[in-house]
């Protein structure tokens, strides 16, 4: 994102220079392609097997595999000047639950200039701790040549194999030995070596437009190929706006595609269709298919990344078949990093749950956000002055519309200087914040990591002083252009500054914020707009001699960690910290939420919001939303209407818009668009108890709150393709509504069951096409039979304010006459339920009994209380002939009656409803039917 037009603190000159990116859209030319990228160039060019390494001196050591790589026509390879390569060092190790990691790196040789960079803080501890010591590893011949090979216990039914010539190193089903996934079996392995010297009449260099990248380290980078064995599609690698499966980058009739890109990137007016690197990177891949079910593949590595999708018949004309099973399908991909190491993670699954459980094993699950965070959030670039604050808070009062934070963008600070607030627009922050807490509200400031060179500012004088600033390659704080104008980068891979960034956010220091004030960090890739491709340049050094080439797509990760961590410190760790974060890297999802940047207000990205959002899912990072109509342009009303339908399912549900564009407020639109925005926003917080629920679960487990249909359907292959529709948890199915003026909509119901129309609560079969006729009032959403979804009825101004209402349960029988369900409820606030201090229950129906049970305590009972009781239960599909409920505490009976089902945007169905169980959501009951 550019400065807008009314920036008048730039030069002159610096102004000119970027007002034409701001009436055009996408400049692709500030950017590289892997053709301008000479390391990405290179490793594309590489034949099949062009790797002559091979395992020698192979041998089990601390529990881990061990062995060298050396070349096949001898052990030594020459380097330039003195010193010779003699080996790289490969490292087998086994986790719990299915994990394989595999690292190499260079052997301890004199000489090497550097060591290389391992990414730290990513991996959890309780990962580590669950190494696993290999014992038993076999010899065994594979393959046509009986190439010597070492075969070792991964999990039950999984073993792993690394081979001696080629090396690779792959996992398979012990049984059968069909392989699940490997690394180099099409030899495409290749690891530059860190050199002391250049050659003569070498240049290590590198430009781009006007910028020249010194390199003083010369060629470093690795590539290899990765298998997906059984694979159909592949999915992951945000950040791309792009399709959830990904398409293939390389290979017969594909011309001129660009690999995948990681590297995070600030990108203006973004591309709905695109292989383009955006904001954030995480180099995670997993693989479904109708055979195998899902496997996944990690690589910790901060550096630029470039990964090809290789097409069915990438590697026709070349001998490959000697190494891969030809009987098997397969996925070949092609990873390339500019430095770091090999540090890969091989995770088996086989379902796709599994493997998102495997992968937040090691990165680490999705933090417990505040319930509020879970809410509606208002956002435009800007809330002007505290007088417009109180105007919008009032509005949605008078609209009867719920929401629960209010933000205010970088204006509201004195000359881009953040920690501050411009005297004259907000004079008394504490008092306004104060005024919107008493409602239940929050509100939310941005802080960028760009620090105005300004000695006046205390932030500036202390980071100058104690040397808190990225260095440029000569040494001296790095400075560039960014929203204050001349600007330093505080240095967030040391832990010590780290801390102090953190101390930032104590009331003390942070004048002017109360409790109810959370945080934004955007711009954090980092932007920096008179950079290479508007961001930091690849010399720059960080704390140990880091080099930014080597850290950055993992500098926002930091930053995000420090403001998250000094946040808990300024409450003294007793609340939970929300912090939005626009750049991202694997580990995100312990800090925070994510939003997918700066869109535009148009049908496309609308739909292309939903792959984005599955896609960050998938990878860990479950809290994330697009800007609710697009944060460039103004959208037509009917755009924004179905925007806000989508948007209210989206995990992380904000609107927010750009300086230059129309006030879009809900109300702006006339009465009958602000009664369907409306509409949809009721929804999100009727469905609170729902999506509280499911952050629990991602909490817990690492499985996302909206998921691709195939995670839920992972044997049903017409949902393989599917990103238009999308399931929250496992009992909504949800479709948006991608074009203007729609008539009608096809949608898939996967499964054998049926599906209850949430509206209306019609039932439709599954394993069907469906087409429905669109209505604007809402977009078609289906509950699944089978299933119980707990909700909040009453409409309040906010999420706090429904604390303690009472809940109505909506129960979707199947065939059979059952459903089950679960619910979670906390404070909603604190860390407390680490302690043990919430309420889980699963919710089962059975034979005609509804009963509540505890799970997740040991004693089956929960020290947490709660003063909610259930006011209502629906019956979706109740057979006919039932009349009354049994309440059990309390042997109390009422009857069966039809009552409506009370969802907003619905057509006034009526349904079974029984009224008043007025039981307590803490406790054991059971409700018979009869
Ligand atoms: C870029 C962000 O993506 C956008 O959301 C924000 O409004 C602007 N920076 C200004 O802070």
């Amino acid at each position: 994102m550019k400065p807008p037009k009314n920036v008048t603190f730039f030069p002159l000159f610096f102004t000119l220079l970027v007002l034409p990116s701001l009436i055009s859209s996408w400049k692709k030319e500030e950017f590289r392609n892997c053709e301008e990228t000479p390391f990405c160039k290179r490793s594309r060019s590489k034949n099949p097997h062009s790797c002559t390494l091979i395992a020698t001196d192979v041998s089990v050591e601390n529990g881990d595999l061990v062995a060298k790589l050396v070349h096949k026509s001898g052990d030594l390879e020459k380097g330039s000047g003195n010193f010779t390569l003699k080996h790289l060092v490969v490292g087998v190790s086994v986790y719990k639950n299915g994990i394989l990691r595999l690292k190499i790196d260079e052997g301890p040789n004199l000489g090497v200039p550097k060591k290389r960079f391992e990414v730290p803080g990513v991996v959890v501890d309780e990962f580590l701790s669950g190494k696993v010591d290999l014992r038993g590893v076999l010899e065994e011949k594979i393959g046509d040549d009986l190439e010597e090979s070492w075969v070792f216990e991964v999990c039950d039914g999984y073993e792993g194999v690394l081979r001696r010539d080629p090396f690779e190193v792959f996992v398979r089903e012990k049984e059968g030995k069909s392989r699940v996934l490997g690394v180099n079996s099409n030899g495409l392995f290749d690891f530059e070596h860190m050199k002391g010297e250049k050659e003569e009449g070498e240049e290590w260099g590198e430009h781009f437009r006007s910028h020249f990248d010194s390199r003083p380290y010369g060629p470093q980078s690795i590539s290899f190929d990765v298998s997906f064995y059984g694979a159909d599609f592949v999915y992951g690698i945000p950040e791309h706006a792009t399709t959830l499966a990904l398409k293939p980058t390389r290979g017969p009739g594909i011309e001129h595609s660009e690999p995948y890109r990681l590297f995070n990137l600030d990108v203006f007016e973004y591309l709905h269709e695109s292989p383009f690197g955006l904001y954030g990177s995480i180099p995670f891949m997993m693989s479904h298919g109708k055979d195998k079910g899902s496997s996944g593949f990690f690589w910790l590595n901060a550096a630029e990344m470039q990964i090809d999708v290789l097409g069915s018949g990438w590697d026709a004309g070349s001998d490959n078949i000697a190494m891969v099973q030809s009987d098997q399908k397969r996925i070949d991909t092609l990873w390339m990093a500019e430095a770091g190491v090999v540090d890969t993670f091989f995770f088996v699954g086989p379902k796709p749950k599994d493997v998102v459980r495997q992968y937040t094993s090691v990165t680490g699950t999705a933090a417990m956000p505040q319930l509020f965070a879970t809410a509606y959030h208002q956002c435009r670039w800007n809330y002007r002055d505290e007088e417009d604050v109180y105007h919008v808070d009032a509005k949605f009062d008078e609209h009867d519309i719920p929401y629960d934070v209010l933000w205010l963008d970088i204006e509201h600070t004195d000359g881009k200087k953040y920690f501050t607030w411009d005297k004259l627009l907000f004079p008394n922050p504490e008092e306004m914040q104060k005024k919107l807490a008493s409602k239940g509200r929050r509100m939310v400031t941005i802080v960028d990591p760009h620090i105005k060179r300004d000695d006046s500012y205390y932030i500036h004088k202390e980071a100058s002083q104690k040397g808190y600033y990225v260095k440029d390659a000569s040494g001296k704080d790095f400075d560039g252009w960014c929203w204050p104008g001349s600007s330093s980068y505080i240095d967030m891979l040391s832990p010590e500054i780290r801390s102090w960034w953190g101390d930032k956010f104590s009331y003390d220091s942070y004048e002017g914020s109360t409790p109810s004030l959370y945080i934004w960090n955007d711009m954090n890739e980092p932007s920096v707009f008179n950079g290479p491709e508007v961001t930091m340049p690849r010399d720059a050094l960080h704390y140990g001699g880091v080099e930014h080439r080597e850290l950055h797509n993992a500098y926002g990760y930091y930053f995000h960690m420090a403001t998250s961590d000094g946040l808990v410190k300024r409450g003294n760790g007793k609340d939970r910290p929300f912090v939005l974060s626009r750049a991202f890297f694997p580990g995100s999802q312990r800090y925070g939420a994510v939003w997918t940047g700066d869109n535009t207000a148009d049908w496309d990205q609308l739909r292309v919001s939903i792959p984005m959002v599955l896609t960050l899912g998938l990878s860990g990072i479950s809290f994330s939303g697009a800007d609710i109509g697009g944060f460039f342009g103004n959208p037509e009303p009917e755009l924004l209407v179905r925007w806000y339908q989508v948007g209210a399912y989206y995990p992380f549900f904000r609107a927010h818009a750009h300086h230059d564009t129309k006030r879009r407020e809900p109300w702006l639109y006339g009465d009958r668009n602000t009664e369907l925005m409306s509409d949809a926003i009721h929804i999100r917080y009727t469905l609170l108890p729902y999506f509280y629920t499911l952050f629990r679960e991602a909490n817990t487990s690492g499985i996302p709150v909206i998921r691709p249909l195939w995670m839920e359907f992972p044997n049903d292959e017409k949902t393989f393709g599917i990103d238009e529709a999308f399931m929250v948890g496992n009992g909504l199915l949800v479709q948006g509504i991608y074009t203007a003026r729609a008539k009608d909509v096809s949608v898939y119901l996967p499964g054998e069951q049926l599906w209850y129309d949430l509206r209306s609560g019609t039932p439709f079969n599954g394993a069907q096409t469906h087409k429905f006729e669109v209505s604007e009032e809402n977009i078609p959403s289906f509950q699944r039979a089978g299933t119980i979804i707990p909700r909040k009825d009453r409409y309040r101004r906010s999420s706090t304010q429904m604390e303690h209402d009472p809940f109505t349960l909506v129960i979707a029988l199947n065939s059979s006459g059952a459903a089950e369900g679960e619910i979670y409820i906390d404070d909603g606030k604190s860390f407390e339920f680490k302690e043990g201090e919430y309420i889980h229950r699963r919710f089962t129906f059975a034979n005609g009994k509804l009963t509540s049970s505890d799970i997740g305590h040991s004693d089956g009972k929960s020290t947490y209380s709660s003063p909610c009781t259930l006011e209502r239960v629906i019956l979706l599909g109740l057979s006919p002939g039932y009349k009354t409920a049994l309440i059990e505490p309390g042997n109390k009976e009422v009857n069966i009656e039809l009552g409506p089902l009370r969802l907003r945007g619905g057509q006034g169905a009526v349904v079974p409803t029984i009224r008043k169980p007025n039981v307590r959501m803490a406790e054991d009951w059971s409700i018979q039917i009869s």
